[in-house]
């Protein structure tokens, strides 16, 4: 029993701890782009990795500097172009999301 609840309260202090180290590093804006990230783009998109779900995975993007189609140099102007227009089989988000949203997942994408 001791153990046990011991355990639990580990695990709890060091969810609690991720949680809070990541809240630091993440901006205000990169935290609303992952909510939208979250709800319009992980059923395609990895974030922590590079394996591919429907699109490539996202894990460290700006770090690559190359898209995964080997040519498109990774900027805020490529990234927002993506984002905006879609690449089949990516559908268009310029008539979903607001230019404001778009500009916070890309600050989002940044810290992948
Ligand atoms: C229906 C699935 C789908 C959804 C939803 C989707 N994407 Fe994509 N995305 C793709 C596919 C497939 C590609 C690869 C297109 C290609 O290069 O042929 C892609 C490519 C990308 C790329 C370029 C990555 C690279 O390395 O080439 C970015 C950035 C991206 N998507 C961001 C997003 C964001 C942000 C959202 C949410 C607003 C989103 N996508 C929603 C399927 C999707």
């Amino acid at each position: 029993m001791r153990n046990s609840s011991k355990a639990l309260f580990t695990t709890a202090a060091v969810l609690g701890l991720s949680f809070l180290s990541a809240g630091a590093q993440m901006s205000e804006g990169a935290t609303h782009g992952k909510t939208t990230f979250d709800s319009k783009c992980a059923i395609c998109h990895s974030a922590d990795t590079t394996d591919k779900k429907i699109g490539p995975g996202l894990k460290g993007l700006y770090t690559r500097g190359v898209m995964a189609d080997g040519t498109t140099k990774v900027t805020d102007e490529t990234v927002t172009d993506r984002i905006m227009n879609g690449k089949v089989p990516m559908p268009p988000f310029k008539d979903q999301l607001k230019p404001a949203e778009i500009t916070e997942l890309v600050e989002y994408l940044k810290t992948l």
